[in-house]
């Protein structure tokens, strides 16, 4: 009987198949069936609103929540929520059994809103603090055989002034994904990793290309657009723009699919007439789906319920969105390939791919040649090994000063924490701390000077230290990390 009831548990674990990407489409791995998101965002600002603000509220962390909302999910015909921020210290074992009794899966991003690439040029690295907190959500969530993948990155680059972005997320993209690669053991498959774009004129297409391009290691698995073309039920598929970006994304290897959607007209409720368009046979070779912006009102209108007390009200958004899921005709898409025809197609598509942009001046300023992995161990052993460091009281705000008078007054000390996106090249210390580089080149600067005891002062900003004893292993790391330098320009 214990046996049984063992086998019992074991079996409502693994209630929910997990989905896996085959070329450039979605399946569920058990049964081969194509997997179509029917997605509604799911989390409340300020996950998603200004960069500078820290607080959110984790959306899966409220079981309560979760299991009263998801009778109005069902209701949209939802299969998949998107979460935009989670905290990794809470549990979120009740919202995540819920969902996978629903069927229904999570697509998470891994970043946090004080801790992201964004579009503005003081986050452009991929450092050591943001890899410790992307693995951190992967640990919590990579366990959930409902998780349908994580987004390393959303709406980084925008325009063509900041392309210099993506080459940071596309080296987290290729770190998540080795990352769950190496706890193969504890995760137990090849959770997607990918990013998700706003649809850029200027960089729509060199975007696309560049998460798809280049090793199979480097690439993301899938892409996402915020989609908001489709405005007002005056419009179709020809004339709303859709029919121009399955044109654009027609090509692409990896799966593609709205990772927002839902435009606001001013004429009152949406009608989403684009549902119909979204699982017709006009996209479904290109798309995957779309995930409709957003669940709970937030006072600008996309929320498709009101939540007062904990009581929810449903909009006229979800009536009509509602009512479109509903009329959509029963899919007729193809399964994955029978398993031999599956491994010899996979690995077919898995060849087809498209090329990297040209990096160009001024038009796409990202090499696929990527920023390198964070190593929190050459940070600490470049530091523990420097004579001269910046003292504790000197605030971050305050280190562009020292950079700044430092690296002007010779900038060939500054070239182990310098990067350049368009050449592909990136300093050694590159992905350390601004506490750590900022020591780093005092240091440098005072070896230069012979170790002048006025060389490391700064204004009473530096001081002398005497270094710890160097390993092996830090002497090599240390060696690489200062033999890597980059000129600013
Ligand atoms: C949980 O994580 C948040 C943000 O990372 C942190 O501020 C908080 O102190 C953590 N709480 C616990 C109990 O670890
Ligand atoms: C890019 O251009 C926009 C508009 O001209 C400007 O607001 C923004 O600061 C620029 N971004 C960067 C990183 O230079
Ligand atoms: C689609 O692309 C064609 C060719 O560039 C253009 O003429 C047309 O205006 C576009 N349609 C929409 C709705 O933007
Ligand atoms: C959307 O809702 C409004 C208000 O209930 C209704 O007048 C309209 O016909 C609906 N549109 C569609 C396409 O169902
Ligand atoms: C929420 O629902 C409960 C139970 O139906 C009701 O008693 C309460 O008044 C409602 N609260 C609000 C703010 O509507």
């Amino acid at each position: 009987m214990k046996w049984l009831s063992v086998v019992a548990v074991a079996a409502s674990a693994l209630a929910i198949n997990p989905i896996e990407v085959v070329g450039n489409k979605f399946y569920d791995s058990i049964t081969g069936e194509r997997f179509m998101i029917k997605g509604v965002a799911y989390q409340q600002k300020p996950a998603y609103a200004a960069a500078d603000e820290t607080s959110f509220v984790d959306p899966l962390a409220d079981g309560d929540a979760c299991k009263r909302d998801i009778e109005y999910l069902k209701q949209l015909d939802t299969n998949t929520v998107r979460v935009y921020a989670v905290s990794s210290n809470q549990s979120h074992d009740e919202c995540m059994a819920a969902f996978a009794d629903a069927g229904i899966y999570v697509v998470a991003d891994l970043a946090a809103p004080d801790l992201a690439i964004t579009s503005s040029v003081d986050s452009w690295e991929w450092s050591v603090k943001l890899f410790d907190r992307y693995k951190a959500v992967i640990d919590d969530l990579g366990k959930y055989d409902n998780v349908l993948g994580f987004f390393a990155g959303n709406e980084v680059s925008n325009a063509k002034n900041n392309t210099d972005a993506s080459a940071f997320v596309k080296a987290a993209v290729r770190d998540s994904k080795q990352y769950i690669k190496d706890n193969h053991d504890t995760f137990g498959r090849a959770i997607p990793v990918g990013y998700a774009t706003t649809d850029a004129n200027d960089i729509r297409v060199r975007t696309a290309h560049y998460f798809a391009c280049g090793d199979a290691a480097d690439r993301a698995d899938f892409f996402g657009i915020s989609m908001y073309e489709w405005c007002g039920a005056a419009v179709d598929f020809d004339t709303s723009g859709y029919k121009n970006r399955t044109e654009d994304y027609a090509d692409m290897p990896i799966p593609v699919f709205f990772s927002e959607y839902g435009c606001l007209d001013s004429d009152g409720p949406r009608p989403f007439n684009e549902v119909a368009a979204l699982y017709s046979d006009d996209m479904t070779d290109v798309w995957s789906g779309g995930i409709v912006y957003t669940y709970q009102e937030q006072g600008d209108d996309y929320g498709l319920v009101s939540v007062s007390a904990g009581n929810v009200s449903t909009s006229d958004d979800f009536i009509n969105l509602s009512a479109q899921m509903a009329q959509l005709p029963s899919p007729s898409y193809s399964p994955r390939a029978s398993a031999s025809a599956s491994a010899s197609a996979s690995s077919e598509e898995a060849s087809a791919t498209v090329a990297c942009p040209a990096v160009r001046f001024g038009e796409w300023n990202a090499s696929p040649k990527l920023p390198p992995t964070p190593d929190a161990d050459t940070c600490a052993c470049v530091v523990n090994s420097l004579e001269c460091v910046v003292e504790d009281f000197v605030r971050e705000e305050d280190y562009n000063e020292l950079f700044g008078m430092v690296c002007g007054l010779d900038p060939s000390l500054c070239g182990a924490i310098n990067v350049n996106t368009g050449t592909g090249k990136y300093g050694g210390m590159s992905f350390c701390s601004m506490r750590d580089k900022v020591s780093f080149v005092l240091d440098a600067f005072y070896q230069d000077q012979g170790k002048a005891a006025d060389a490391c002062d700064w204004y009473g900003a530096a001081r002398i230290v005497t270094p710890a004893p160097v390993d092996d292993s830090c002497k090599a790391k240390i060696a690489a990390a200062s033999s890597q330098t980059v000129r600013p320009w």
